[in-house]
């Protein structure tokens, strides 16, 4: 337990999966957390299940019961916002609507002093178009966790063009302190991880569209072959088709229709059909007794040019994103290994793999297609020309 928390008195607005997750990981902290959610029977719900993963670390004894307790009773549901006086931070986790939290922190500013930290845990909208309006936009950040909060280390922070640099280093210090791996990320489609794992889906799926590979065979490469913790596509099931679909859609859309992140039909066509994945039983997968059925072409020439040709594009961009300046490299290697379990960093796979072999397998996929999603980024080419990886 840790008693020096930067932020002592904290809000958690929304109580739905993320929210509760994320009151769990603060409280686990020592800090006294206020909950909100306009769906007050939500909160309640929220609460028993956040009891039962406690009973649940109690039977496994990773946690002792007096301190689940303890936990469970610095969680304080409220059912106005008026009650969270004295709060330093409120950390907001509502619905992905932008007029509801414009709405929401207006509100709090209202009833919050200048100096309380706003939190956002968006995942697609801007900070900016959150900050507008306010009267102290440097308050506001984004703090960006995983799902599920409790268990994912990764944290991105993501100041707007206003935030002031003392709350990036005050809230780096705070996730730091309560065990999280922060990285900070520009206020960018995205952010960090959710552009740079687009290629992981959207390759697989060309692979598939193209007829090279079944989903379980490509699976199988990137699993066995490539050591990922998970296929793309039992990734994508496990997501929901709709939930991946729709960040692959807002991604592409603001990056003004980049190729590169261009959605894919395969993908769409299950969304509208309402094959979402596990949650409804048939995705890319169909599912028996629970369980993927899978009978993947155990081929090693295959699996090795699937995984070869998926790593490409991810590095690529990865890349792309350092060339944006869009977070340090060492950011980066930590959100991709943190953020979604890959087994080693992007770049430090670029280096085992060789870059100019990258360059080429884009080359090669750009002159046989003619599709622009496989341009080799300019630090790629710098990269083989110049012999060493020079970011500015
Ligand atoms: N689910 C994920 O994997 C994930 C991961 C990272 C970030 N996020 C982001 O976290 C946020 C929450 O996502 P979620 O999956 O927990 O959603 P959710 O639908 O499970 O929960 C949202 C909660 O917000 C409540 N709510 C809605 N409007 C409100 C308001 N005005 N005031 C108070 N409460 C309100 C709802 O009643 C609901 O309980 C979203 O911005 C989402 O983009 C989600």
């Amino acid at each position: 337990m840790k008693n020096d928390l930067t932020f002592k008195k904290t809000i958690v607005v929304g109580a739905g999966a993320m929210g509760i997750g994320i009151a769990q990981v603060l409280s686990q902290a020592g800090a006294t957390v206020f909950l909100y959610d306009i769906d007050l029977a939500g909160v309640k719900k929220a609460l028993e299940k956040l009891e039962k993963v406690m009973e649940r670390l109690v039977v496994k004894g990773r946690l002792e019961r007096p301190e689940s307790r303890e936990i469970l009773k610095r969680i304080t549901p409220i059912e106005a916002l008026e009650k969270a006086e004295g709060a330093q931070v409120v950390i907001e986790a509502i619905s992905e609507n932008i007029e509801l939290k414009r709405d929401l922190f207006q509100r709090l500013e209202d009833l919050l002093p200048a100096d309380t930290i706003f939190a956002t845990n968006t995942s697609s909208l801007s900070i900016a178009s959150l900050a507008k309006g306010l009267n102290h936009p440097e308050r506001l950040i984004g703090i960006h966790f995983f799902n599920p909060a409790a268990l994912m280390p990764l944290v991105e922070i993501i100041p707007s063009m206003a935030t002031g640099p003392e709350i990036v280093s005050g809230c780096k210090s705070w996730l730091t302190q309560m065990g999280k791996s922060p990285v900070v990320a520009k206020d960018s489609p995205g952010f960090i991880v959710n552009r740079v794992a687009r290629a992981f889906y959207g390759e697989a799926m060309n692979i598939y569209e193209e007829g090279i590979a079944s989903p379980d065979t490509i699976d199988w490469a990137m699993t066995s072959i490539g050591k990922f913790k998970m296929g793309p596509f039992l990734l994508m099931d496990f997501i929901g088709q709709d939930i991946n679909y729709s960040v692959s859609e807002s991604v592409w859309t603001q990056f003004y229709f980049e190729p590169r992140f261009r959605p894919n039909i395969s993908q769409k066509r299950l969304v509208e059909q309402g094959w979402l994945g596990r949650k409804t039983g048939r995705g890319f997968y169909t599912y028996e007794k629970g369980s993927a059925v899978s009978n993947p072409i155990k081929d090693e020439a295959l699996g090795n040019s699937i995984l070869e040709r998926i790593l490409a594009l991810l590095i690529n961009e990865a890349l792309s994103a350092l060339g944006d300046r869009l977070c340090t490299l060492e950011d980066l290697e930590t959100a991709m290994v943190k953020g979604v379990n890959y087994p080693i960093g992007l770049i430090e796979w670029a280096k085992k793999i060789g870059p100019d072999k990258i360059l080429q397998i884009l080359k090669d996929l750009l002159d046989h297609t003619g599709d622009g999603r496989y341009r080799p980024t300019a630090l790629l080419k710098d990269w083989v020309t110049k012999g060493k990886l020079e970011i500015k």
